[in-house]
């Protein structure tokens, strides 16, 4: 059963256009990787999808509703959270004030101490630095604050656009482990990669998008073995 379903979508920056009628579909209760190089469009999708970019044209379905148009507060609303690149936390503010902004949606604002309690059992590092400014944590750390902060609103849909970006090996498996968690526990994930093999380990599906559009999909346990492939199409 398909929960978000993009249909020939079409978005760029004004004269640029980015996604080309780029269509996917993520199933409910699956992880799927969306894979290219830099500058392909990744982020742009996901920001389309979160309702922080227009789309020129086509559909974005969720829960089969029409997600194009509405603006992010109101995608963030239905239950998609982005984890955006960059990890985008407030950096002068406290472990703890940054997940609590996660749960400003208006259905986790009543569970609050338990969701941070949630996140700090996923996350047993940030309980250690509750009061710490986010800017002191290291880039790992920061990372699961951020996916953190994303947990705390309880979406049914998770969005994370390069998570592993510059962080050590050791903290990408466990990255990759967290994201498995999450999705035994019911989440449906999202996941834009330039770490092939940590998607392929993480992900059912895989995408790869090159110029805007999707140019590769398939099950990542039938792609596992043609990384030669894989290189041609993310160059
Ligand atoms: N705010 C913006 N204004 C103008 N052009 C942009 C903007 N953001 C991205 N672009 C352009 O859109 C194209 C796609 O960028 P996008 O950020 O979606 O790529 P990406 O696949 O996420 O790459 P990366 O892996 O480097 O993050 C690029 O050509 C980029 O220069
Ligand atoms: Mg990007």
């Amino acid at each position: 059963m398909t929960m978000l379903s993009i249909r020939n979508l079409e978005a760029g920056y004004g004269s640029l256009k980015v996604l080309r009628g780029l269509s996917l579909e993520v199933p409910r209760g699956r992880v799927v990787a969306l894979l290219g190089g830099n500058g392909a469009g990744k982020t742009t999708t996901m920001n389309a999808i979160a309702g922080l970019l227009p789309a020129a044209g086509g559909e974005i379905r969720f829960e089969d509703r029409e997600l194009r148009g509405l603006p992010s507060h109101r995608v963030f609303a239905r239950g998609i959270a982005l984890v955006a690149q960059g990890r985008a936390l407030f950096a002068e503010m406290t472990v703890r004030e940054n997940l609590e902004l996660g749960a400003l949606a208006a259905r986790s604002r009543p569970d609050i101490v338990a969701l941070t309690e949630d996140v700090f059992r996923r996350f047993p590092r940030l309980r250690e630095r509750v009061e710490q400014r986010a800017a002191s944590l290291s880039g790992g750390e920061q990372q699961m604050l951020a996916t953190g902060r994303a947990l705390m609103s309880r979406p049914s849909l998770l969005l994370l656009d390069e998570p592993t970006t510059g962080l050590a090996p050791i903290i990408v498996s466990e990255l990759g482990r967290i994201i498995r968690e999450l999705n035994a526990g019911g989440l449906t994930i999202l996941l834009v990669e330039q770490n092939v093999r940590m998607a392929l380990q993480v992900a059912d599906e895989v995408y790869v998008m090159r110029n805007g559009e999707i140019v590769l999909h398939g099950a990542a346990a039938e792609l596992q073995n043609s990384d030669e492939m894989f290189s041609s199409y993310l160059g």
